[in-house]
């Protein structure tokens, strides 16, 4: 049985008729940037996740920027950043000139740890930028905590988290300004590039949506400097059409995980995912860690595990491999191994299972049984 890593296709087969009119749409109006499509998901998106406002933007990495941009971070302002994200958490800031300083993650939840952010904060911290890794809520109370100790701004990386809560709230409702990502493998993905930025706040709102459109609020006079960030309008019809399901897609990602819990749980060989309490995960990954003996045995046994998945037809990923801090592109900030030992434990022993709401009772069996069976003959 193949069991693949995500099967976007299976997706638009079954919302075919619907996604083809939405596109059809756009294309007969030549509505092609921003436009109804947009400004429709932008209203719905918003609503979904209880904020004010929401810009549909041209990625997730693009909404980073414009996220601190629009906070005023700037040359020689300091960023706080997990060492354990995906690589465009750290371009918001390098893109407003500011230099991001990593912090290492929380052994169970894997996101940024507060107890190891106070240390990293100097006089040239300007914000913090809390990422909802793998789809769950980082530790929100905390972080503002600090942020409002020590008067700097709060962002959040939720582009791995559509619909995630925290304490009975969704994610976008905990800082000044939140980025989401619609990469299409994302929970709820674009037929391209897209992303999009919510706050609640009138001037962030106002200040974004100029940077997204060249400094502009009338055409051809830019009263500020900008860019060009805004989504294709097909992209907004689109997610217009998947928002419809997303909540069921988001239940069934739950479904998987608890079935995985329920037939990996006894496995001493490896650690689950844990949901923290009170935060609700919407399982974007579903990342394990080969625990069996010190760094090196877990690190050589996750890569013989991930082989023999795929001689078994089974696709897994690494999310990720090299933490931020030990990437070469920042080496410049003299980090070094050994700095971070909860963020490098799982790039070293973390595997990534296959997870997408479509996953069938008997892939997700045929996943298990097979982890079992490589850790039985093992023995
Ligand atoms: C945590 C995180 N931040 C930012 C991004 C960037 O999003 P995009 O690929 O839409 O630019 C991604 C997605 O890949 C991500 O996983």
């Amino acid at each position: 049985m193949e069991v693949p890593f995500l099967d976007l296709k299976v997706q638009y087969n079954s919302i075919k008729i619907e996604i083809d009119a939405a596109i059809q749409k756009v294309l007969e109006s030549t509505t092609f940037i921003l436009g109804p499509s947009v400004t429709e998901f932008e209203k719905e998106f918003a609503k979904m996740h209880s904020v004010k406002y929401c810009l549909g933007t041209s990625s997730g990495t693009d909404g980073n920027h414009l996220a601190l941009w629009s906070l005023g971070i700037k040359q020689g302002d300091e960023v706080i950043v997990p060492a354990n994200t995906f690589i465009a958490t750290a371009w918001g800031a390098t893109l407003c000139g500011a230099i991001p300083v990593f912090v290492d993650c929380h052994s169970k939840s894997y996101n940024i740890d507060p107890s190891k952010v106070d240390i990293a904060i100097t006089k040239k911290t300007k914000a913090i930028v809390a990422v909802h890794l793998y789809g769950q809520p980082a530790d929100m109370d905390a972080l503002r905590e600090i942020a409002d100790e020590n008067r700097i701004h709060l962002v959040e990386d939720a582009a791995q988290a559509h619909l995630a809560e925290y304490k009975g709230k969704k994610v976008g409702n905990f800082a000044e300004v939140t980025s989401f990502s619609f990469y299409p493998g994302k929970n709820l993905g674009a037929y391209g590039e897209a992303g999009a930025v919510v706050t609640n706040n009138e001037s962030v709102f106002q200040k974004i949506k100029k940077l997204r459109e060249h400094g502009q609020s009338k055409k051809y006079y830019h009263e500020s400097f900008g860019h060009n960030y805004r989504m294709e309008g097909i992209q907004g019809a689109v997610l217009g059409v998947k928002l419809r399901y997303i909540d069921k897609w988001t239940n069934q990602r739950r479904r998987v995980a608890a079935r995985y819990k329920e037939l990996l749980g006894k496995l001493e060989q490896i650690i689950l995912p844990v949901e923290m309490p009170d935060h609700k995960h919407v399982y974007h990954l579903y990342v394990i860690r080969v625990n069996v003996g010190n760094n090196q045995k877990n690190h050589e046994l996750r890569n013989k595990l991930q082989s023999y998945l795929q001689d078994q037809q089974i696709s897994t990923g690494l999310h990720y491999p090299v933490p931020l801090h030990l990437q070469e592109c920042f080496k410049h900030l003299g980090y070094k191994q050994g700095d971070f030992a909860e963020t490098e434990l799982l790039a070293e022993s973390g595997l990534s299972l296959p997870m997408y709401p479509e996953l069938s009772d008997g892939q997700i069996e045929y996943v298990t049984d097979s982890i079992i069976k490589f850790f039985k003959v093992l023995k």
